[in-house]
């Protein structure tokens, strides 16, 4: 995205806020038009004093009076005005900063899971602290400086060739060098300062992947290894950012070298004219003043274009993430179903993650309400993708997905997934109490709903022993807890949402055995009465399964109930074999 683009869609975002910021524009140009007129007023008087001066007779109050009262009342205005626009300025950048933030993530919270299984939420957090102080700072610089500096310069500096415009030639000549310079510099160190923006990205990410795996590094006693490569990257990252540096320092040291020469510049040009009685000390004063005032102004902009351009990278990922669209957004016209009954059809589905390969090929089934469909296969051979489909991760690049015989498409996704429970592999947990978590799934349950949802997940027992029982808080992603009791967890959740379908995506894996089988009745409990997608690598956990899909790439190559398939003595009898002996290998050596 160009500098100006960038630019441009930063005060964009300003446009629920358009009154104020228009307000705060107009009363910059005031200030700057006020201040304008004090270095004027000033040549004014001086003026006064060396024509009482020539004339050889004392100045008169009364020459002078109107003039200084004009100066000081230009003075107090621009005083009262700058405190007012600082003030307000502030409460605009502040709001929009937080109402950004929040629009950025409730953005974020509605982008696709498999927006988010690209995305580290590391990176998603960096990006968006970065990108809302970045904006912050753009806005308000620019109502407290940048506004008026610009005002001055098109609109002011023009004016100044009517009061002398041999004087405001000089001056025009000064921004003209203060241009060129910026565009030069800006043009050698682009490419470099995206190049940084890219290395301090990686450093981010590569930074929180390392926190997020302490366990890793430290049992694998890789701490150096990591500290190393993180240090390898902060070298490139200055490699690259000090020749940029280099570049804006030369760039601040020639825009000062300008600003004095033109001070020079106007004072002997201003002598030599008043030799030639083409400029009056006044005028000469007036623009030795006017060039100091104009030189802050291009300082400011010059800081401001070389602050917008260290920042435009951080801007730039900002809006890439809020220009995501979803692409299971919600249809015009899309319907708000209510409780459904939960009879499933997959109609010749076929899905692609990347265009090139089919995760499933025209996959077809029907599951009638109630019903406990397993889905069993190898890793990788189509199963979470399945799933996913039913709860709109994605949609099917092939083929419909139908409840109760109507598109889920057509429906609004909220409601679907109001009618859909989900229970993954990795229990996903809050860090929060654990009554919290549970209320995820239905914040007005009462007490005793709670209870009978840990009890059906066979969860009341280590619950109870816990010392603050529900309140106890959990840790991020619930560490505190093991595998199997932050997997009850999630199921009692799920329970309580009660839901007409519920899928159980290995949501028994990190269960022991011995554990899993005291699940069995609890599970049987659990799927009474709703449409159920189990899928578990242990047989034994889908023994009672109503329907059985085996899968192959992608692909359904049996279908029948267990007795069925162990008699037809194909795929499915054979892992059932292996499984079996597994398990008579296990009790002996027991
Ligand atoms: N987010 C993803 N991006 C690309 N490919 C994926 C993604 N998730 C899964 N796959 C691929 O799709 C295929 C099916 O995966 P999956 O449905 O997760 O299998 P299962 O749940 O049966 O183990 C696999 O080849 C897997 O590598
Ligand atoms: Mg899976």
């Amino acid at each position: 995205m160009s500098f100006f683009r960038l630019y441009a869609r930063a005060f964009a975002l300003l446009s629920r806020a358009r009154g104020a910021a228009v307000a705060l524009a107009l009363a910059n140009v005031l200030v700057a038009a006020a201040q304008f007129a004090e270095p004027v007023l000033l040549g004014r008087i001086v003026d006064k004093l060396t024509a009482a001066q020539a004339a050889a007779r004392a100045p008169q109050w009364r020459e002078v009076a109107p003039p200084l009262a004009a100066w000081v009342a230009f003075g107090l205005f621009t005083i009262i005005a700058s405190v007012i626009v600082a003030l307000n300025a502030d409460r605009l950048a502040h709001r929009r900063r937080l109402a950004v933030m929040a629009a950025y993530f409730e953005h974020a919270l509605h982008l696709p899971l498999s927006f988010h299984v690209r995305a580290q939420s590391g990176r998603l957090l960096k990006v968006m602290i970065e990108g809302a102080d970045g904006l912050f700072t753009l806005w308000l610089s620019f109502f407290r400086e940048h506004c008026a500096g610009v005002t001055a310069l098109f609109v002011l500096l023009p004016l100044t060739l009517f009061i002398n415009w041999r004087l405001g030639a000089l001056l025009v000549a000064l921004v003209l060098a203060f241009g060129l310079t910026m565009n030069f510099v800006l043009r050698r160190t682009e490419r470099r300062q995206s190049e940084v923006g890219r290395y301090s990205s990686d450093l981010a990410e590569r930074v929180s992947d390392a926190l997020g795996n302490v366990p890793v590094i430290q049992s694998f006693a890789r701490v150096e290894e990591e500290t190393r490569a993180v240090r390898g990257l902060i070298n490139e990252l200055l490699a690259a950012q000090l020749p940029v540096l280099s570049w804006w320092a030369a760039a601040a040291i020639a825009t000062r070298a300008c600003a004095t020469l033109t001070l020079f510049g106007i004072f002997i040009v201003g002598i030599w004219l008043n030799i030639q009685r083409l400029a009056t000390i006044g005028e000469i004063i007036a623009f030795m003043n006017l060039a100091t005032m104009l030189i802050t102004r291009l300082e400011q902009i010059v800081g401001l274009i070389n602050y917008m351009f260290l920042q435009a990278p951080r801007l730039a990922q900002f809006f890439d993430v809020l220009d995501t669209v979803s692409t299971v957004a919600d249809r015009p016209g899309a319907l708000e179903v209510g409780r459904l009954k939960g009879a499933v059809t997959f109609e010749n589905v076929s899905y692609s993650y990347d265009g090139v390969r089919d995760a499933l090929s025209d996959l077809s089934f029907h599951v009638a309400p109630g019903r406990t469909v397993a889905l069993v296969g190898a890793t990788g051979s189509g199963k979470s993708t399945t799933v996913s489909l039913l709860h709109r991760v994605f949609d099917p690049t092939k083929g419909r997905v139908l409840i109760d015989g109507g598109d889920i498409r057509d429906m609004t996704l909220l409601s679907l997934r109001r009618n859909i429970g989900v229970v993954f592999q990795e229990p996903l947990l809050f860090a929060r109490s654990i009554e919290d978590n549970l209320r995820v799934g239905k914040p007005e349950a009462t007490d005793d709903e709670i209870a009978l949802a840990l009890e059906r997940a066979q969860a009341a027992d280590f619950v109870a022993r816990l010392p603050q029982g529900l309140s106890t808080p959990i840790s991020e992603r619930g560490r505190t807890l093991s595998g199997g009791e932050r997997q009850r967890l999630a199921i009692a959740r799920a329970l309580l949402k009660d839901p007409p379908i519920l899928i159980l995506d290995e949501a028994t894996s990190a269960l022991d055995a011995k554990t899993e089988r005291q699940f069995q009745a609890a599970l049987k409990a659990a799927t009474a009465g709703r449409t159920t997608f189990v899928i578990a690598h242990r047989l034994a956990t889908i023994r009672d399964a109503d329907e059985i899909l085996v899968f192959d790439q992608g692909r359904i190559v049996e279908r029948g109930d267990f007795d069925a398939l162990v008699a037809a003595g194909g795929l499915f009898a054979s892992l059932a074999r292996a499984q079996f002996i597994e398990s008579e290998v296990g009790e002996a050596a027991r």
